[in-house]
């Protein structure tokens, strides 16, 4: 009862006492789960979000806004030595240990339509491989490379989090050593109406949904793995995303690179593909790096030029990030974390007591509230962005179809195996449009670069149109 008890006292210091409205006609099991979720509700913070609706809506001042420094993806000759510095020292610290690894994976994957994990979705061209089976071979090949054990950190969210470890377990960790896998929840915001009112979408269940990707850091040290991170002498954290398959997990380069800069979090840019397009984009304002997503972007800031007539603001970002295990203490190290909360209106389900229905509305209907991971980047002391090109690092399943959908993909996996394999001299066959006319796959246990796939090639290797070729 006492934890009842002080539930409800909460609940009803903040308003949203109705929570409890069905409580006399729950059973005890409905109870039960109903102070679960209530139990997970940040009050506080969420109370002080509906009271400043505009709390996140800083204006951008236009004039201040200046392209950001960028490593390019090819060094300038200047900065030969540089690269190749960079490249031993992350080298050294993978072969140190001093790297670990984090995927998000909780996100609701709604726009692509699949009912389990994303993570879970089968991706590869030929095998069929999960994104999840890519991300751990991947790491298996960092492991045997560099003679280390890097931790994979895995987050999840209410909803991801059972099936994914089940997947693992099913699938015996990919071959990688279970204690180096460490699954945690993120946490959760519930949606409110528009009175502010917290949302039932069942008489004992709360509308929750994860709190963003931004949300990482806090569960970062909510869940220990910050304290598991610094037991392995892990310094840095190489953050992405689960629903691109060309990532490579821990970037020798990248990590130098980051390293030598003495940066606390570093990104990964790409060239945008248009003026418009939905990606963020990299800034300097007042000499810090931050990112203003699409949206937010004046489009007279979207479409200018330099003298030159290229894009003045190319660097887009693609969610990849190194994060200094220092700075995410530092950043969590009070009692929250000082990320901005992000507004969504969305279609939420809601609980109709008169008709004892849940309804689903065809009209947004409810706030969500979310952090988004970049918000970290202006927050450092010292941040750096690295250049790569899209086509050896970013095609991300997003959609069921279209842009950023598994055919596009899947043609991307081909068109950079293919690129791979002509960079050891081996002639792949090709379209009118320079399209691979072969379906090649590699395995990231055999190659994770370029470089690594020339080791052990077979310089007859030959290939025809319509092939199938996996090389394992
Ligand atoms: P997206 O913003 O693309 O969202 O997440 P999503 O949930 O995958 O897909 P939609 O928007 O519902 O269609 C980008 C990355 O951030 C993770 C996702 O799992 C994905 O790797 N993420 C997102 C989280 O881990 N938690 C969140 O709360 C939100």
């Amino acid at each position: 009862m006492k934890r009842y008890d002080q539930l409800r006292n909460t609940a009803e210091e903040f308003g949203q006492e109705h929570l409890f409205q069905y409580w006399e006609s729950l059973t005890d099991d409905q109870r039960s789960l109903l102070l679960d979720d209530i139990e997970r509700i940040d009050f506080k913070t969420l109370a002080a979000l509906v009271a400043d609706k505009h709390a996140d809506a800083a204006a951008i001042d236009e004039s201040k806004i200046e392209a950001p420094p960028v490593y390019p993806h090819k060094p300038a000759d200047e900065q030969l030595d540089l690269y190749a510095e960079a490249l031993k020292t992350g080298k050294s610290m993978l072969a140190d240990g001093k790297v670990g690894t984090m995927v998000v994976a909780g996100g609701q994957g709604t726009r692509l339509g699949f009912d389990a994990p994303k993570g879970t979705f089968p991706i590869s061209p030929i095998k069929n491989k999960t994104l999840f089976q890519l991300f751990a071979e991947n790491i298996q090949n960092v492991n045997r490379t560099y003679g280390c054990k890097m931790p994979w950190y895995v987050m999840t969210s209410s909803a991801t989090d059972a099936p994914t470890r089940t997947f693992f377990e099913e699938h015996n960790y990919f071959g990688l050593d279970r204690d180096d896998v460490y699954f945690f929840q993120q946490g959760v915001m519930p949606a409110v109406d528009d009175a502010g009112k917290i949302i039932l979408t069942e008489p004992h269940q709360v509308a929750l949904s994860p709190n963003g990707h931004g949300g990482s850091l806090l569960a970062l040290r909510d869940k220990g793995i910050l304290e598991d991170a610094k037991r392995r002498g892990v310094d840095v954290i190489s953050y992405f995303q689960v629903d691109n398959p060309l990532v490579s997990p821990a970037d020798p380069l990248f990590i130098g690179l980051h390293q030598l800069a003495e940066s606390q979090m570093s990104s990964i840019a790409v060239p945008k593909a248009d003026d418009l397009e939905k990606v963020g984009n990299f800034v300097s304002i007042d000499g810090k790096i931050q990112i203003i997503e699409y949206s937010d972007l004046p489009d007279t800031l979207a479409h200018a030029r330099n003298p030159d007539g290229s894009r003045k603001l190319d660097a887009g970002s693609v969610a990849i990030h190194l994060i200094n295990r220092a700075y995410a203490e530092d950043l969590t190290g009070g009692t929250g974390v000082s990320l901005p909360w992000h507004r969504a209106r969305k279609k939420v389900e809601y609980y109709d007591g008169a008709s004892s229905t849940t309804v689903q509305p065809d009209a947004p209907n409810a706030t969500k509230f979310e952090m988004f991971i970049f918000d970290a980047v202006p927050l450092a002391n010292k941040s750096i962005i690295l250049e790569q090109l899209r086509e050896d690092c970013f095609s991300p399943v997003k959609n069921a179809e279209g842009v950023d959908s598994p055919a596009t993909s899947r043609r991307d996996m081909i068109r950079r195996a293919a690129k791979w394999l002509e960079a050891c001299n081996v002639n792949v066959p090709r379209d009118g449009n320079k399209d691979p006319q072969a379906t090649i796959e590699i395995s990231p246990l055999r190659a994770i670069s370029a470089m690594q796939l020339r080791q052990s090639l077979d310089a007859s290797l030959k290939i025809n149109p319509n092939d199938e070729m996996y090389l394992d």
